[in-house]
């Protein structure tokens, strides 16, 4: 019989509570992230730059320096079907690894896409409505995003584009469904439609698609119509704005369980998730609190652990900006890990400043490990998490063990950004025992890194 616990488990907000801001890091930084640079001119992009791409609200957020930004009550009214979302104690995955510490960890997975991507996805459809806008083009890896922008259009009656990377496409084929669910178009990328696509697939009959790929054929279709504007799921300043509900929400439950993380984690792709989570957090450690804020990537495209800080573009056809980030190179294809949304190149510019400044630290891990670790989560605390978030559950169970070992009591906060309902194929190759440990050659890095050499260079 499992002993009756008297702690309490779930840590929960009522509606009322929900933030009616946003944080903006960039206020805050002790060293403030480089600016981007038109490729061209080789000078800071200007919002007249981005302005056929995204609306002016948010390219005003995307360079605002004001702490806080207020969140319109539309916004906050669809936040409303699923936030404030629900912070747990692990109680039960702490006692099955035998450990001292308290692991606690934000649950993301309630949005009705499964992910936080709708935090941003819902900001970014309202801004594009409210400017007339009537169509967002964008790309996914393994469909979070794009069934969050779909979901999020649909409410804002926006017509919505998805080029979905082609592994992701075919080993995710309910994400698909769910894409098609909420009225948006899809297509694998490479495809035939664009420009960009054409390019990769006559040089790569069988190219398994990039998140770098998608983003120029989505970006392309954007720039090749008035009524449509560019949407994305992660890295630009505003994304990872909007994000930060999530750990001003986590900072509120922390206090209701008496508590504060001495660990943040958060996995990363573009950044979103790690940045929502830890920014309120970071927020704090640079006004002087003591925080460990750890970053967690697959080993397979160790973007912040392996990748140089340079300028580099946001997409393979180098239709993006020139952003100051990690990057493995912008033509870096990363092996098809089944953890589809780590699967990019570089990383949030704001991130990789962090990291710069020692502010966040990151590590790298094998999907073979991060799939046993997800799997002993599921059997003690009952979620199926989505296999990136299974990269922050890693952490926090090495974090947790290493404290052990080191004779000290931690208390560990982990972002569950989403569910692995849609991942069940991924799961049961790691059953099978068919998951491949991709041991990343440095020749290979040193080969894609190639393709920046000559770009402008970070000060
Ligand atoms: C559940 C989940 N977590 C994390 C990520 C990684 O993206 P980001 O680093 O922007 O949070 C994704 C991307 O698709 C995702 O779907």
């Amino acid at each position: 019989m499992a002993q009756v616990r008297t702690e309490q488990t779930k840590y929960l907000l009522a509606e009322s509570e929900l933030p009616r801001r946003w944080y903006n890091i960039r206020a805050d930084m002790p060293n403030p992230a480089q600016p981007v640079l038109h490729p061209g001119t080789g000078e800071p992009v200007g919002p007249d730059d981005l302005a056929p791409l995204f609306p002016m609200e948010l390219i005003l957020q995307e360079v605002s320096d004001e702490a806080e930004i207020a969140i319109p009550d539309e916004i906050l009214d669809i936040y409303s079907l699923w936030r404030p979302t629900p912070l747990f104690r692990a109680h039960r995955l702490e006692q099955a690894i035998g450990t001292r510490s308290r692991i606690f960890y934000k649950y993301e997975g309630v949005s009705p896409p499964g992910s936080h991507k709708p935090n941003t996805a819902v900001a970014q459809a309202y801004y594009n409505a409210k400017e007339g806008r009537t169509r967002l083009a964008t790309e996914t890896g393994a469909g979070q995003w794009g069934s969050a922008l779909a979901f999020a259009t649909t409410l804002f009656g926006l017509e919505c584009k998805v080029y979905m990377v082609k592994i992701s496409y075919e080993q995710k084929p309910f994400r698909r469904s769910l894409i098609q669910a909420w009225g948006a178009t899809i297509i694998a990328s490479p495809s035939e439609e664009t420009q960009s696509g054409r390019a990769v697939l006559e040089e790569h009959p069988d190219s398994p698609g990039s998140l770098g790929i998608a983003i120029s054929e989505a970006v392309e279709d954007a720039a090749s119509r008035e009524d449509t504007a560019y949407s994305l799921g992660s890295v630009l300043n505003h994304v990872l704005l909007h994000q930060t509900v999530i750990g001003q929400e986590a900072i509120a439950q922390m206090e209701q369980a008496g508590a504060f993380p001495d660990v943040v984690i958060g996995c990363v792709g573009g950044g979103s998730n790690f940045a929502g989570l830890s920014f309120p957090f970071l927020r704090e450690k640079i006004a002087g609190r003591e925080i460990d804020v750890l970053a967690c990537e697959p080993a397979a495209c160790p973007t912040l652990t392996r990748g140089v800080f340079a300028y580099d573009f946001g997409d393979t056809s180098k239709l993006t900006p020139l952003t100051p980030m990690h990057t493995l190179g912008h033509d870096f294809i990363p092996a098809p890990i089944h953890a589809g949304g780590l699967r990019y190149h570089g990383v949030a510019p704001l991130i990789s400043q962090l990291v710069r400044d020692g502010l966040v630290r990151a590590e790298a891990y094998l999907q073979n490990d991060c799939f046993a670790s997800a799997v002993e989560f599921a059997r003690h605390e009952g979620i199926i998490p989505a296999p990136e978030a299974a990269h922050a559950i890693h952490g926090a169970i090495l974090t947790a063990r290493a404290a052990d070992e080191a004779g000290e009591e931690r208390t560990i906060l982990f972002n569950l950004s989403g569910h692995g309902h849609f991942d069940m194929a991924a799961y049961d190759k790691y059953f099978a025992g068919e998951l491949e440990d991709v041991a990343l050659d440095e020749a290979e890095i040193q080969r894609a890194l190639a393709a920046i050499e000559g770009l402008p260079a970070p000060a």
